[in-house]
């Protein structure tokens, strides 16, 4: 999607490329790509907490808050860092008429997306609820978040109040493995006891508001038995929402933080698009 962006503002002396790199030799990496005369680079899993324990970089308001950086940026005074990973996510919903503003948001697990996602949403003031399978998790991220925002509606939990926690829900945003890979048949939902004689859906109907917006993080696969269960409920009026244009905008957000432009982030998607279609 960078290459894409760059052809098409005729940046033709710029390249996008990727690097396999061990988490012992991050520090090293990164010096490297800077005196390579690289202008920034993207950090991926494991990398964008371990970044801020090297020293090397100076972390954005934001980013030191989440305590973890995906966005760096090389300057002559040193290296900076973003997490645009949340404010892709926040695009993501905007561009698709699900403005978050003033709304509950519901987060289904408690990992590192999870966590860039709920500190936006708890720095902007909304009411967040975190769930997750390990419940501590949630309750230590949801303090944190709290104390750290200031924000007193930041909660978290296990999965035994998953019918209420969706019945208050605006937003449910999906951030773990279910509906990946070997549970790619299993949704959120499933893990939701239900009382006797009622159907998943059925309940489903129940517990979600009629416009209800459900966001999941995954886009492979590009719908997940998550969105496919709320669909299928025939919410009146819901919306459901894949993970591709949160990748799509936390690359043009940190395409414009190492260029200054904006890219066109319809060709962006086109071309994520067209790499997904290559690997099936
Ligand atoms: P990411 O960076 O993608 O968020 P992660 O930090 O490894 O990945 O987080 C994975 C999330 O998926 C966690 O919330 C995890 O729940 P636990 O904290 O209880 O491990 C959740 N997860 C993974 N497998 C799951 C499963 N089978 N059922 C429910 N939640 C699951």
């Amino acid at each position: 999607m960078h290459t894409a962006a760059f052809s098409a503002l005729r940046m033709t002396d710029c390249v996008y490329e990727a690097y396999a790199v061990m988490p012992e030799e991050l520090k090293e990496a990164v010096l490297k790509a800077q005196a390579d005369g690289f202008r920034g680079l993207n950090l991926t899993i494991p990398h964008k907490e371990k970044i801020l324990e090297s020293g090397i970089v100076n972390p954005d308001r934001f980013a030191e808050k989440v305590g973890a950086v995906n966005t760096l940026l090389f300057e002559n005074d040193g290296i900076y860092g973003f997490n645009t990973d949340a404010a892709g996510a926040l695009s993501a919903l905007k561009t698709a008429g699900a403005d978050p503003a003033g709304k509950n948001i519901l987060i289904i697990g408690a990992g590192g997306a999870a966590r860039s996602i709920s500190f936006l949403f708890g720095e902007l003031g909304n009411s967040v609820r975190i769930i997750n399978r390990t419940a501590e998790k949630a309750e230590r991220l949801a303090a944190e978040i709290a104390k750290k925002t200031e924000n007193r509606n930041v909660s978290g939990g296990d999965f035994s109040t998953g019918w209420e926690d969706s019945a208050q829900a605006d937003i449910i945003i999906q951030t773990t493995e279910l509906g990946m890979g070997k549970y790619e048949d299993v949704s959120f939902f499933d893990q939701l006891e239900r009382p006797a004689g009622k159907t998943k859906d059925e309940m489903i109907q129940a517990r979600l508001k009629d416009k209800v917006v459900a966001f999941d993080i995954v886009y492979n696969p590009w719908e997940t038995k998550f969105l496919n269960d709320v669909k299928k409920a025939e919410k009146a009026g819901a919306k459901t929402l894949n993970g591709v244009m949160m990748l799509v905008y936390q690359g043009a957000l940190a395409f414009e933080i190492w260029t200054g432009q904006k890219p066109d982030v319809a060709v962006m998607e086109k071309a994520v698009l067209k790499g997904l279609e290559r690997k099936e």
